[in-house]
């Protein structure tokens, strides 16, 4: 078969059976990623590669492993950590004056967004004098190689460019010049867990999600529902905080309330 036509196939074959458009990863990117589990599997066209899909669909965890894309940063897109810190959790914080609050770090990549999200949490409380305050972060994400890497919790300097100094004092313990360990005070407010986003998590527990720059990669009806997952994942009035250029769909908009235009944060609305 036209290896250019069996190319085509493999993309509708995976959007079928999995719900993921890949025509949203650049083409260089996907063929790369492709050949690197049909060198593993040594095959030599697309048409074969289809066919151990449609015969073992484990096979879609390792493609899926070799996919997703993993970019992320500690305090990525400065601005919406600055709202989330100086307006959202204030907010929530002095609110009903909660003791608890929980949060869900969804496709959290290595962990830079969950540990960031524990930094802004730690100083708000202290701004705030909620000293007593506990909060739970849960991170998900389905790249194994991620997760184990977030649970490890040592990062390049690189990555840390956002951290101010002084909280990079405060959080994180030198290796070596390049190599900083993320603290237990940290860490032990953090489960990192293997989920799908294409399934639901957990129903009305979230005080706030954060999902950034994942929905981005699914097509509409994939959206619909993991947007209806965050719906049910939330308490009243719990906030949900997307990518910068991720967009509420349409049919959502009665069901989060935009609160921040420019830094994508909603508000769940009552049922
Ligand atoms: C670009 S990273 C974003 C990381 C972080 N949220 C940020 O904004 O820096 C996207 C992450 O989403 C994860 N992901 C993609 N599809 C997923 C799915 N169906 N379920 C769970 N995680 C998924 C990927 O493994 C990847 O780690």
């Amino acid at each position: 078969m036209d290896e250019e036509k069996a190319f085509l196939d493999l993309k509708e074959k995976i959007l079928r059976d999995r719900g993921l458009d890949v025509n949203q990863y650049k083409e260089n990117y996907l063929k790369r990623r492709i050949a690197v589990r049909m060198r593993a599997l040594q095959l030599n066209s697309y048409s074969e590669y289809i066919e151990v899909l449609t015969k073992d669909k484990k096979e879609y965890i390792s493609l899926f492993d070799k996919l997703t894309i993993n970019v992320t940063q500690f305090f990525r897109d400065p601005e919406v950590f600055v709202a989330f810190e100086n307006e959202i959790l204030p907010d929530i914080l002095t609110k009903n004056e909660k003791k608890e609050i929980r949060v869900w770090s969804a496709g959290c990549s290595s962990g830079e967004e969950p540990y960031s999200i524990a930094m802004s949490i730690e100083e708000a409380k202290e701004k705030i004098g909620l000293k007593d305050l506990k909060y739970e972060i849960y991170g998900t994400d389905i790249d194994d190689d991620a997760l184990s890497s977030a649970i490890k919790g040592k990062y390049n300097i690189k990555t840390m460019e956002n951290i101010a100094t002084l909280r990079r004092n405060k959080y994180f313990e030198k290796i070596n010049d390049t190599t900083y360990l993320i603290s237990e005070k940290i860490k032990k407010n953090i489960k990192f867990i293997k989920a799908n986003l294409m399934e639901p998590f957990k129903i009305n527990f979230f005080d706030i999600v954060f999902c950034r720059n994942v929905i981005i990669y699914f097509i509409k009806d994939l959206q619909k529902k993991v947007l209806q997952y965050f719906y049910d994942s939330l308490k009243d009035e719990g906030i949900l905080i997307l990518g910068k250029t991720e967009t509420m769909l349409l049919s959502f908009r009665d069901k989060f309330k935009c609160i921040n235009l420019r830094e994508r944060i909603f508000k769940k609305e009552k049922d």
